[in-house]
């Protein structure tokens, strides 16, 4: 399965897949295109230093349709089966999300259905949340709305900030989202509805 990661910042998630990938852990998953929407995503240092062809798109000077005609002839160009979002701080569309439907994954760091959109943790907080965690799903049309495939649960601490319940979470998102790669790749994801269904390994 070859794919393509979409990133707009620092990219740690995107290092994690570059990571797993070298320790042999995406069989037949080959990391093809990393897509930046901010010239300064330090994603770009980690594509160059692992030799990913990475493609800067200014979603700045251009709107979301226009932004998204020219990702997805980024992706038919180097032949891209599948999308993965990794801090990727832009919706789509929903012409982009049906070219790649059930292809788009994305990591989230709420337990989906809660605390969606771009200030989980900060959200979390907010409620009075006992745990969070972080939510690997398919992309549909919604915020973060798409079917969960993978979530891992950790506890909230009383005296937790926005900043101490991120950096706890971050590790298990770093695990998940290759995980959820694998899967996906391995032919083992089947959704139904709201529901991915993990079949066993053949
Ligand atoms: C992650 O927490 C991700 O879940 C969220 O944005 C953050 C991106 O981090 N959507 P990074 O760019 O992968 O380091």
């Amino acid at each position: 399965m070859r794919f393509a990661v979409m990133a707009s910042g620092r990219g740690s998630n995107f290092q994690a897949l570059i990571d797993a990938r070298a320790r042999g852990e995406l069989p037949g998953a080959e990391l093809v295109q990393l897509i930046v929407n901010k010239r300064d995503a330090q994603a770009i240092g980690r594509a160059e230093a692992a030799g990913i062809p990475w493609e800067f798109i200014d979603s700045d000077v251009m709107a979301r349709a226009e932004f998204d005609r020219r990702a997805l002839a980024v992706l038919r160009d180097c032949s891209t089966e599948a999308v993965v979002l990794a801090g990727f701080m832009r919706l789509l569309t929903p012409e982009f999300i049906a070219a790649f439907r059930h292809r788009i994954l994305n990591i989230h760091p709420a337990l989906l259905p809660l605390f969606p959109g771009a200030h989980a943790h900060r959200d979390a907080l907010a409620a009075g949340a006992s745990e969070s965690g972080c939510s690997a799903h398919f992309v549909d049309d919604g915020i973060d709305t798409g079917p969960v495939i993978l979530q891992q649960a950790i506890p909230v601490l009383p005296d937790d900030t926005e900043e101490s319940l991120a950096a706890r979470i971050l590790p298990h998102e770093h695990r998940l989202l290759p995980e959820v790669v694998r899967l996906l790749a391995a032919g083992r994801l089947k959704v139904e509805g709201t529901t991915v269904w993990i079949l066993p390994e053949k």
